[in-house]
């Protein structure tokens, strides 16, 4: 073994050189673009093996040929259908999983529509993909997390939320009302996890430069969006507080 979390497989390693995600096996959805390719690319540099899923089979392929040890996964989280066969890659490629980002998301209509104008279809969209989506990928990896928790090691899942999940911003119904699901959803998921040792995190990234806001909001100013590279290293940090939490508590335990 090696103090070089960097360079090492086991938690252990990780956890003496100070760093929770060493040989961490963490899952990412939505990983081909934007806060997703960050958190893919953020995690790899402290240290965890990471898989991750989207649609589009060239994205993943150029992703997963630009890095070593990254495991990209060809599904769509909308898809009941493709959501075993998901689950059963991560946990092929990872062998177990210790946390798992709900982050592939939908806007529901663009250009963005006010509710009156926005069709079924748009907004069925949005909750399949940001609420069942998330949902059942969930549920499918449950026992996965689990067993990691009990093996002493942490278990954390990750949706990603957004302040439209709180605010009536007119235009982002569709969109809103699947965050703010996501984000009750994940409240009640915790009161019910958190006693096997699985905490469930709804976090908001905050304005990002990314495809998804420029299809929002293509008049926004840019530069004064936050990267996502930035968003990525703060939710990562965020999860190695709960992950340093659970290590802290098992050491004096
Ligand atoms: N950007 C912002 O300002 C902002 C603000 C607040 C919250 N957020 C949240 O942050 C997260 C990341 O957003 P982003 O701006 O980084 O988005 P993005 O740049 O549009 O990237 C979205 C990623 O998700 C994948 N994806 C989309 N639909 C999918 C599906 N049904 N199944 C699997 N993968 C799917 C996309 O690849 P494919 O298209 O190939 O599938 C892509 O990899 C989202 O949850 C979003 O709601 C963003």
């Amino acid at each position: 073994m090696t103090d070089n979390p960097h360079d090492s497989g086991s938690l252990e390693a990780g956890r003496r050189a100070g760093t929770p995600f060493g040989g961490l096996r963490v899952a990412i959805t939505g990983g081909t673009s934007g806060l997703g390719l960050a958190l893919v690319r953020e995690l790899l540099d402290r240290g965890a093996h990471v898989a991750f899923v989207a649609r589009g089979r060239d994205a993943v392929n150029r992703v997963s040929a630009e890095h070593a040890d990254v495991h990209g996964i060809v599904g769509d989280v909308s898809r009941k259908q493709d959501i075993y066969p998901m689950a059963v890659q991560i946990l092929g490629a990872l062998g177990g999983l210790d946390v798992l980002i709900n982050n592939a998301s939908d806007l529901g209509p663009v250009p963005l529509a006010l509710l009156a104008d926005t069709d079924c279809e748009d907004f069925e969209r949005a909750l399949a993909t940001n609420v069942l989506g998330p949902f059942r990928l969930t549920k499918a990896l449950l026992g996965s997390l689990a067993s990691s928790a009990r093996e002493g090691s942490r278990a954390v899942v990750l949706n990603v939320s957004s302040d439209a999940a709180i605010h009536a911003y007119p235009g982002w119904g569709a969109y809103g009302a699947s965050k703010a699901a996501l984000h009750h959803v994940s409240r009640v998921w915790n009161e019910e996890l958190i006693a096997e040792g699985i905490s469930v995190l709804s976090l908001d990234p905050g304005d990002m430069d990314t495809a998804l806001h420029l299809a929002a909001v293509p008049e926004a100013d840019r530069s004064l969006l936050k990267r996502p590279e930035t968003a990525a290293r703060e939710l990562a940090d965020a999860i190695g507080a709960v992950l340093t939490q659970r290590v802290a508590n098992e050491a004096v335990g």
